[in-house]
C-alpha cells in the first residue's frame, strides 16, 4: 500500500458540523484528498464559508442546511447523495453543568444533538451504503471526556459515551458488508466551541499546552487528519476503534 491509499478521488463524503471548527477542517481536507464533499450544518453562513474554501481550492462541495436532530432532514440530505463512501458525523454542542444542577432539558438537548444526531447520520449512511453495496467508512466524533469525565461534563460525556457504544455496536453489525465504523476522541482543540475569549482563553490554552508532552494545543487540522485516515483505505483493517488525537494529555482530575 502506498500514500495513494489516502486518495478519495471520486468518492462522495458527507460531513455534519461542516460549518465550523473540526467539521470544516475535515470537509476541507477530505475535499483536498479528492472527495466530493457534502457539507451539512445548521449554520448557513458557516456552510457557505466552508463550501467557498473547498471550491476556491479546486474541490467539489455541496451544502445541506439542516439540523442533525431532525431525522427527516438528514434522510433527505443523505438520500440526495445517491451514493456515499464516507460519513463523518461531527456536529456537536458543548454543555457544562454540575450534576446536582443538571436539568432534564439540558440532558435532553445535549443527548439530542450529540447522540441522536450522530445516530441518525450513522443510520442514514449505513442504509445507503448497504443498498449500494459500498464498502464505506463511517466516522463519529466522541471526546476525551469519555475517558476522563470532568467537572460539569455529565451531559456532554454521557452523550459521547453513547457515541462510543454506537460506534462499536454498529461496527459489529455492518462489518461483514465491508463497512467500517470508527470514532475519533479528540483532546482539547482550539475551535469556536472551546473559545472563551481574551485572557480566559489564553490561560486555558497555556494550561492545555503545559499538560501536553508535545507542548502545544490541538488545532482542527490535527483532527481532520485523523478523520482522513479513517475515511480512506489507509485504515482498511480498522473498525470499531476509538482514535485519540489528544497531544498525549491526561486530564488531571
Ligand atoms: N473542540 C474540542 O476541544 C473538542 C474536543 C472533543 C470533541 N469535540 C467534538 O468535535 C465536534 C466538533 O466540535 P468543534 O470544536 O469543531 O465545535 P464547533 O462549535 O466549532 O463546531 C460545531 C459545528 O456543529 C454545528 N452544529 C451544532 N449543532 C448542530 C445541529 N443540531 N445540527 C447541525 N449542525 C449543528 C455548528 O453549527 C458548528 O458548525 C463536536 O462533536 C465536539 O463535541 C470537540
Amino acid at each position: 500500500m502506498t500514500v495513494s491509499a489516502y486518495d478519495l478521488t471520486g468518492r462522495p463524503a458527507f460531513v455534519t458540523g461542516a460549518g465550523g471548527g473540526i467539521g470544516r477542517a475535515s470537509a476541507v481536507l477530505l475535499a483536498e484528498a479528492g472527495a466530493t464533499v457534502h457539507c451539512a450544518d445548521r449554520d448557513p453562513q458557516g456552510l457557505h464559508e466552508t463550501a467557498t474554501l473547498i471550491k476556491d481550492a479546486g474541490g467539489t462541495a455541496h451544502t445541506h442546511h439542516l439540523d442533525v436532530t431532525d431525522r427527516d432532514q438528514l434522510h433527505q440530505a443523505v438520500a440526495s447523495c445517491e451514493r456515499l463512501d464516507v460519513m463523518a458525523a461531527i456536529a456537536g454542542i458543548m454543555h457544562s453543568s454540575p450534576v446536582l444542577e443538571t436539568r432534564d432539558e439540558d440532558l435532553d438537548r445535549v443527548l439530542n444533538v450529540n447522540f441522536k444526531g450522530v445516530l441518525y447520520a450513522c443510520q442514514e449512511a449505513a442504509r445507503l451504503m448497504l443498498e449500494h453495496r459500498t464498502r464505506g467508512s463511517i466516522i463519529t466524533m466522541a471526546s476525551g471526556a469519555v475517558d476522563t469525565g470532568g467537572p460539569g461534563l455529565l451531559c456532554y460525556g454521557a452523550a459521547k459515551a453513547a457515541v462510543v457504544q454506537l460506534t462499536k455496536t454498529l461496527a459489529t453489525e455492518v462489518g461483514r458488508h465491508g463497512i467500517r465504523v470508527n470514532a475519533v476522541a479528540p483532546g482539547w482543540i482550539r475551535t469556536p466551541m472551546t473559545d472563551r475569549h481574551g485572557e480566559a482563553q489564553e490561560r486555558t490554552e497555556a494550561l492545555m499546552a503545559r499538560m501536553s508532552p508535545l507542548g502545544r494545543v490541538g488545532e482542527p487540522e490535527d483532527i481532520a487528519h485523523a478523520v482522513l485516515y479513517l475515511a480512506s483505505d489507509a485504515s482498511s483493517f480498522t473498525t470499531g476503534q476509538i482514535l485519540r488525537p489528544n497531544g498525549g494529555v491526561a486530564m488531571p482530575w
